[in-house]
């Protein structure tokens, strides 16, 4: 049986611009992170090191700021921006789970469940990696929002902050600066695993888009440019 569908109007500039930002940005970050992870094998030292962990941190406030503006968006945006639409705590989502294994559903205006489900998963490691990043930035190279108070925290002389520079022990109180470490160690590690896990999340989501995109033939991937789906007519269900 032939289905009729016509253009709807999902996703605002908002969400749009902001996976998009998003995508650059982690596969900036990513390719980056892994240069640090394996700088020994690249043969990057010292200075070299340095600059490459500023720059992933100059990228990740691009991150951050854009991630950010996502999570305000999710309470005061409007349509599809709101967390209630792209979310699974909306009220009957157990429902929507339920008929969606059944292949009951054809199309979904938002998220299919299983999106919603993603969605979640990887806006939470997300943030955890946003967290851990914006902590060790500070204790690593000094840079904002932490920087200043971790450089003050293991300054001698607390007058010539600008002494304090990434892997030098000018002016740096030795016993400050292994409790520095000390708080840094689970965030870094935090940082390594969160890596792990969007290394496996970011497929999975790829994945996840083409399956829909065969089962529910709406035009998901444009969708995320011009922000139209095709849905069948009359489709009136807001999920
Ligand atoms: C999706 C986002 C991100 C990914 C996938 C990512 C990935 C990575 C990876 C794999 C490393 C190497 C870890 C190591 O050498 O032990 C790293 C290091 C680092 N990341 Fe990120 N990162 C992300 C976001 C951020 C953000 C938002 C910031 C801060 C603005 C940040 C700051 C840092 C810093 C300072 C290091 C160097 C740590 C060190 O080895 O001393 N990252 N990142």
């Amino acid at each position: 049986m032939q289905i009729t569908k016509e253009q709807v109007f999902v996703w605002s500039r908002n969400i749009r611009l902001f996976h998009w930002i998003n995508v650059v940005a982690i596969l900036l970050l990513i390719a980056l992170g892994s240069m640090i992870l394996h700088s020994k094998t690249f043969g990057i030292a010292g200075d070299g090191k340095v600059l490459l962990k500023t720059i992933h941190v100059l990228v990740g406030y691009v991150f951050a700021c854009n991630l950010i503006f996502r999570l305000i968006i999710g309470f005061v945006g409007k349509g599809y921006e709101r967390w209630h639409k792209t979310l699974p705590f909306n009220s009957g989502f157990k429902a929507e789970f339920t008929e969606f294994k059944a292949g009951k559903k054809q199309a979904y205006k938002g998220h299919n469940p299983a999106g919603k489900l993603m969605v979640l998963a990887l806006l939470a490691t997300m943030t955890a990696q946003m967290i851990s990043g914006l902590v060790i930035a500070g204790t690593d190279i000094y840079y904002p929002p932490f920087g200043h108070y971790f450089a003050e925290s293991i300054a001698i002389d607390k007058d010539n902050l600008a002494a304090i520079q990434p892997y030098s022990k000018e002016n740096v109180d030795e016993v400050a600066y292994q409790a520095m470490r000390d708080i840094r160690n689970p965030f870094i590690t935090a940082h390594v695993y969160v890596f792990y896990c969007l290394l496996f999340l970011i497929p999975l989501h790829i994945i996840g888009v083409v399956i829909a995109e065969r089962r529910e033939k709406s035009a998901l991937v444009s969708a995320m440019v011009n922000g139209y789906k095709y849905l069948p007519k009359n489709n009136t269900d807001e999920h």
